[in-house]
C-alpha cells in the first residue's frame, strides 16, 4: 500500500514520466492514462473473476457434477460490447491525436536535421549549423530530417515525438514547445558501434535569446581563427566527449595540455600531437587508435562534416589550449 501510494505521489508530481515540454506531450500522457487504467481495471476483472470461479465451483466432493450451461446471451453481449466500446474510444483518441502530431502546422519554423553515425546536425534557414537545436519557446518548429548513412530515429522523450531519419529520403515532425530549458535528444534506432552516444540537446529559448543566438552563430566567420575554432568545438559536438579544462577523460581523451606532447596509440607506438595527428583523428578515425581504444574507435569521423578551415580553425583552438 504504501508503495502504491509513493507512487501514485511520483505520477502526481510528474517524476513517472518525462516532464512534459509540449501541449501534444500532455495529450499522449492523458491516452496513455486512459490505457493504463482500463488494463488495470481489466486485468483486476479477469483476475479477480478467475480466482472467484476456482474458488466457488471447486469440486467439493466424488458426487459433485459440472452444471450443463449452454449460453447467457446477456452476458455475451455485454462481454462484447463493452470491450468494443472501449477499443473504438482508444482509437478514435489515437486518431484524432495522431493526426495532430502529423499534421504540419503553416508558418513553422523549419530547421533541416541531419542524422548520421554517431551525431546530429542542426542546419538553419540562415546557415547556422549546430550539434545542438536551439528552438524559441511557444513558436510551431518543423524539423525536416534525413540521414547520411543508416537509419536514425530522433527522439524527444519530453515532448513524446519521435521519427525515423531515413537515408534517402527526408521525414518530418513537428512540436511547439511549451517549457523553456534543455531537453534530451536520443537516437532510438540501433545505428552501430556508438548509438547510444548519439544523443544531443534542444535547448528552448524565449524569441529574443533564439534571435541574438541565431545572429551570433552566423557571425561566427568573423572571429579570429582560435575563436572560430572554439565556438566549432561546442557546436560540432567535440565537447560532448572531449574536455578541454580538465585532465579527466570524458568518453574520448582530454585535450587538455596535449598539443605537442606525444600522443600514445593502442599499437604501442607513440606519435607527436601535432596538426596531422589531430587532422587524421578527426578524418580518419580508424587509422590510428588512441591508447586504450581499440577498433572500432567510437570517434565518428568528420570527413565532410568539417571544412578545411573549420577543421584548421579547430586544431587552432586545440593548441592554445596549453
Ligand atoms: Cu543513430 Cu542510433
Amino acid at each position: 500500500m504504501a508503495i502504491w501510494m509513493l507512487l501514485m505521489n511520483k505520477a502526481m508530481a510528474g517524476s513517472f514520466m518525462p516532464e512534459q515540454g509540449t501541449q501534444i506531450a500532455k495529450q499522449v500522457d492523458n491516452l496513455y492514462g486512459f490505457l493504463l487504467v482500463v488494463s488495470f481495471i481489466s486485468c483486476a476483472i479477469l483476475i479477480g473473476g478467475m480466482i472467484y470461479f476456482v474458488l466457488k465451483y471447486k469440486r467439493k466432493s466424488a458426487h459433485d457434477k459440472t452444471a450443463y450451461i449452454t449460453h447467457d446471451t446477456r452476458l455475451e453481449v455485454l462481454w462484447s460490447a463493452i470491450p468494443l466500446i472501449i477499443f473504438l474510444v482508444v482509437f478514435a483518441w489515437g486518431w484524432v491525436l495522431y493526426h495532430d502530431m502529423r499534421k504540419m502546422p503553416e508558418n513553422a519554423l523549419e530547421i533541416m536535421v541531419m542524422g548520421r553515425q554517431w551525431s546530429w546536425t542542426a542546419e538553419y534557414k540562415n546557415g547556422v549549423k549546430s550539434s545542438e537545436i536551439v528552438v524559441p519557446v511557444g513558436k510551431d518548429v518543423k524539423l525536416i530530417l534525413g540521414s547520411e548513412d543508416v537509419i536514425h530515429s530522433f527522439f524527444v522523450p519530453s515532448f513524446r515525438i519521435k521519427q525515423d531519419a531515413v537515408p534517402g529520403r527526408y521525414t518530418s515532425l513537428w512540436f511547439n514547445a511549451t517549457k523553456l530549458g534543455e531537453f534530451h535528444v536520443f537516437c532510438t534506432e540501433y545505428c552501430g558501434t556508438s548509438h547510444a552516444a548519439m544523443i544531443t540537446r534542444l535547448k528552448v529559448v524565449t524569441q529574443e535569446e533564439f534571435d541574438k543566438w541565431l545572429i551570433e552563430e552566423s557571425e561566427v566567420g568573423l572571429l579570429p581563427i582560435a575563436e572560430r575554432g572554439a565556438k566549432y568545438f561546442q557546436t560540432r559536438a567535440c565537447a560532448s566527449c572531449h574536455n578541454v579544462d580538465n585532465p579527466a577523460a570524458k568518453i574520448g581523451p582530454s585535450l587538455y595540455q596535449r598539443w605537442g606532447k606525444e600522443a600514445h596509440l593502442s599499437n604501442g607506438t607513440t606519435v607527436p600531437f601535432d596538426e596531422n595527428y589531430v587532422r587524421e583523428s578527426m578524418m580518419l578515425p580508424q587509422a590510428q587508435l588512441a591508447a586504450g581504444f581499440s577498433a572500432p574507435s567510437p570517434m565518428p569521423s568528420y570527413q565532410g562534416q568539417l571544412s578545411e578551415s573549420e577543421l584548421a580553425a579547430i586544431i587552432e583552438y586545440i593548441k592554445g589550449l596549453n
